[in-house]
């Protein structure tokens, strides 16, 4: 267990019983997150979709698939090598863009998960989280896969795995942003064991 678990579930289960804005009344599961805390890689994407509104676990549809594959392709899984959360924690209706307000009431959760992670790199999933989390005119198809510290974390924003389930074309774009990530981790010497696919 990490050293820093009372805190960790501790945050968890505030988080839960959060109702800082109007997502809270259209929810089923507030989504947390899931994987590692003790990783030193944080994935992050927008906001849970209708399967994981209804599961509480984030990426659990087609989108998450896919992403277990990019995540398998360069040697990594999201039980062991990374911690995967989203900007908001609780479903937008219809799967609309978390609102500013939304995302403005709810980045303290976020805030307080990298502070106890204390990530070495972090992984925007999409233009909105990129856009939070790097800068607010972050554009994907131009800026996908580089790498800027900030902070002392080392970001990059790359493609959601919805819109690469919609645009295949691009998918080896973001395959080849994955083949980044993981140089980017054996350069910083990443602690945690990596397993080489076949
Ligand atoms: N899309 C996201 O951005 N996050 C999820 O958890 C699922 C789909
Ligand atoms: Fe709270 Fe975030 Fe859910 Fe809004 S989206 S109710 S701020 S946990």
């Amino acid at each position: 267990m990490p050293d820093f678990s009372a805190e960790w579930e501790q945050l968890q289960s505030r988080c839960q019983d959060c109702t800082a804005c109007g997502l809270a009344s259209t929810r089923h599961h507030v989504v947390f997150g899931t994987g590692n805390p003790e990783a030193e890689i944080l994935f992050v994407g927008e906001g849970p979709g209708e399967n994981e509104d209804l599961k509480g676990e984030p990426f659990v549809g087609r989108g998450g698939q896919l992403l277990d594959k990019m995540l398998a392709a360069v040697g990594l899984t999201r039980e062991r090598n990374i911690y995967i959360a989203n900007i908001v924690k609780c479903r937008p209706p219809q799967n609309r863009d978390p609102l500013p307000d939304e995302q403005e009431a709810c980045i303290g959760w976020l805030r307080s998960q990298v502070s106890l992670i204390r990530p070495k790199i972090i992984v925007c999933l999409g233009r909105i989280a990129a856009c939070r989390l790097i800068r607010g005119d972050f554009k994907v198809t131009r800026q996908h896969g580089e790498f800027v510290e900030k902070n002392g974390i080392w970001m990059m924003g790359t493609f959601h795995p919805a819109a690469l389930l919609r645009n295949p074309a691009q998918k080896p774009d973001g395959f080849d942003d994955f083949r980044r990530l993981r140089e980017k981790i054996e350069e910083i010497g990443e602690r945690t064991e990596l397993v080489y696919p076949d």
